[in-house]
């Protein structure tokens, strides 16, 4: 194990201790396998927090990403490139919108809607100067921004980094009343996860999406769904705002819009919304270049034909059988929407660490996220014989 601990003692001496990742050190990964530096090898079931919906080194993404990358990666926004134009095209298309706004990572994209929804506010809404309002959610996780970090109700993300940005109103998630009850005439959008990833996978009661696109609908109030990580055929449809037939004003995608090949998010709304943005009001250096434009066209063309949606469903449905099994024999909730799991661990069993730390042992990566809860989010290429390799593994470790 030298190898692994040479390059962990490395990396806790040399980089910010802002993670505290399992004693694996990666170096390779096909599909839905990653092999660490050791030559062992493990089946990916966080797949990069959605990042890594079609898995490793998808064979169709490196060739595109490879073609551009011996042709042009950055041209800065100052000149035009060939591929924007087309992945904007792409984009508007999916989501059924006029019009995109590219950017880098997902807090930047959220940042990007917070920008628009504001000044279309002022702008369209006549909502006085300086005095929007947006509404946001408890358990929310949109990034890690200064801004962003402000709206949430994590303590650990927020503690110490005040003063923050003024004009958010939180509300509980799931309570569509609140969200009414929060809104005046300031209200400028109402920011949600369709179904929060980071806080546990926690589904909205059945008609959330749908009250809340009533709601901003009749006030004139943006709906703002951020699908960063559960769109992209996550949840078993494009968006997870599908499962409702709910369109909303204005997307926030990222993660697996890059491939996880490289950062690439973007909003997509209509034009009476994105236009509001003028030359030099917003803007990113890295934003659109023709590397993260290629990347995104692949990636748009290979969610067109719905396969991966399909598969995200199939192995939905086989994971919810494998581990509803485990409600009383170790597990207290499974919550799930496609290939996504919120898994409650019996807090007297183990920690959600533990149960990573077991699963490890076991050949499958996962990741906890608060506490007791486990996520799992097989890449969308795991075949049934992987999905059910992860559910015997979550079996062996919660029932031993
Ligand atoms: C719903 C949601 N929004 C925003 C973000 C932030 O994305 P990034 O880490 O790319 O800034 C994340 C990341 O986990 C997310 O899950």
């Amino acid at each position: 194990m030298t190898a692994t601990i040479d390059h962990i003692d490395a990396t806790q001496r040399f980089a910010a201790h802002n993670y505290d990742p399992l004693p694996v050190v990666l170096t390779e990964g096909s599909g839905a396998w990653v092999t660490d530096v050791e030559g062992r090898r493990f089946l990916d079931c966080l797949a990069g927090y959605s990042a890594l919906n079609f898995g490793h080194c998808h064979p169709r993404l490196v060739a595109r990403a490879t073609h551009q990358l011996q042709r042009l990666t950055l041209t800065s926004r100052a000149f035009h490139n060939d591929q924007l134009g087309g992945f904007a095209e792409a984009v508007t298309r999916l989501a059924g919108k006029d019009m995109m706004l590219p950017m880098n990572s997902g807090a930047e994209a959220v940042e990007t809607a917070i920008k628009v929804s504001r000044k279309w506010g002022y702008e369209v809404k006549g909502v006085p100067t300086g005095k929007a309002n947006i509404i946001t959610m408890g358990g929310n996780f949109h990034g890690r921004t200064t801004t962003i970090v402000g709206f949430s109700d994590d303590p650990v993300a927020s503690g110490g980094y005040a003063p923050f940005t003024p004009g958010f109103r939180g509300v509980e998630f799931g309570d569509s009343d609140a969200v009414a009850a929060a809104m005046d005439d300031c209200t400028v959008a109402v920011l949600v996860e369709p179904v929060q990833g980071e806080a546990g996978v926690i589904i909205p009661p059945e008609g959330y999406l749908t009250r809340l696109r009533q709601l901003c609908s009749e006030q004139g109030v943006l709906m703002v769904a951020d699908e960063i990580q559960s769109g992209l055929a996550r949840t078993g449809e494009t968006f997870a705002c599908d499962h409702e037939a709910v369109v909303p004003d204005i997307y926030v995608l990222g993660k697996a819009l890059g491939g996880g090949l490289y950062p690439v998010s973007a909003i997509a709304a209509d034009r009476e919304v994105l236009d509001v943005i003028t030359p030099g009001s917003h803007g990113s250096t890295f934003g659109g270049n023709p590397l993260a434009s290629a990347i995104g066209s692949e990636v748009v063309a290979m969610l067109e034909d719905g396969h991966f949606q399909e598969r995200s469903r199939q192995i939905g449905a086989r994971l919810g059988l494998g581990l509803s099994a485990l409600l009383g024999r170790g597990l207290e909730g499974v919550r799930i929407r496609g290939a996504w799991a919120g898994v409650d661990i019996d807090p007297g069993l183990m920690t959600g660490r533990q149960m990573c730390l077991s699963l490890m042992a076991r050949g499958i990566l996962a990741k906890e996220t608060h506490g007791a809860t486990l996520r799992l989010a097989p890449p969308l290429v795991a075949t049934d014989d992987e999905i059910d390799m992860l559910v015997d593994a979550v079996t062996a470790v919660v029932t031993r």
